[in-house]
């Protein structure tokens, strides 16, 4: 069976400032998407490359990413797919899209454009070794607290903490986050519709809420979410460092 990967790139990106779709913004001249794309496509086990873009924008990120074929051994195919209000409801959309011979798909966000080929290698052969679901992760150099939800309070205003979880037995996720097809297509079929709160933040999220076990492997710095302004500054450090 066959390996995708579904890269949701329909988010507005609004805490990048304002401007164009975060996905479609340039690192180093060019689209954050382009890079996700090929660094999906960098890996051999990956044969199609499904890109769920924003719900009126599918014929114009089409037209974008064949002006940046590619090429040499990362000859994936391309789709490209409308998607939806949430990151889930993109998922579930480039999920539909994806032919019968799909065995395992990887999920990755369009914001994680420079993950390293060794954490996509790694994620598919945990899938192919056995594990329903694969989510590449790091240790937090941050302390994390816990606080009460507040839905009526003024932002900025002072927060009560509730408590203060271990922080060495936490571990903050990143992508492509790889699964069983199966899988995957269950938990978003029994869990679509939700969000806001109901919602998940990540794939693997639905997939425990079905009581599937889910792994972690070892992530990579470089796989980090390029969220505010100073991720672009890193990103591009970044590929510049690579380029030297
Ligand atoms: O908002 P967040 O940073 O969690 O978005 C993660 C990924 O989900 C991004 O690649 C974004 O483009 C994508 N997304 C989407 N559809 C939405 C919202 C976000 O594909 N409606």
């Amino acid at each position: 069976a066959r390996t995708a990967a579904v890269i949701p790139a329909a988010g507005r990106g609004t805490r990048l400032g304002p401007g164009t779709p975060k996905a479609l913004r340039a690192l180093n001249g060019t689209p954050m998407l382009v890079h996700a794309v090929r660094a999906m496509a960098a890996s051999r086990a990956v044969t199609l490359v499904v890109v769920v873009a924003p719900p009126d924008g599918a014929a114009e990120v089409r037209t974008l990413l064949d002006a940046y074929p590619l090429t040499g051994p990362d000859r994936a195919e391309l789709l490209v797919v409308p998607g939806g209000a949430s990151r889930q409801e993109s998922v579930r959309l480039g999920l539909k899209a994806l032919p019968e011979d799909v065995g395992t798909v990887l999920v990755h966000d369009a914001a994680r454009p420079l993950v390293p080929v060794d954490v996509v290698d790694a994620v598919v052969a945990a899938v192919r070794g056995g594990a329903p679901a694969v989510v590449p992760a790091l240790p937090l150099a941050d302390t994390v607290k816990q606080i009460a939800p507040r839905p009526d309070a003024a932002p900025g205003t002072p927060e009560p903490v509730v408590g203060t979880p271990e922080r060495a037995l936490l571990r903050a996720v990143q992508t492509p986050q790889g699964f069983d097809r199966g899988t995957l297509d269950a938990a978003h079929e029994q869990f679509a519709g939700q969000h806001g709160e109901e919602g998940a933040t990540d794939d693997a999220g639905l997939v425990e809420r079905l009581g599937t076990p889910v792994v972690l492997v070892p992530g990579h710095e470089e796989a980090f979410k390029v969220t505010r302004p100073l991720d672009l500054v890193l990103a591009e450090a970044v590929l510049a460092r690579r380029r030297a």
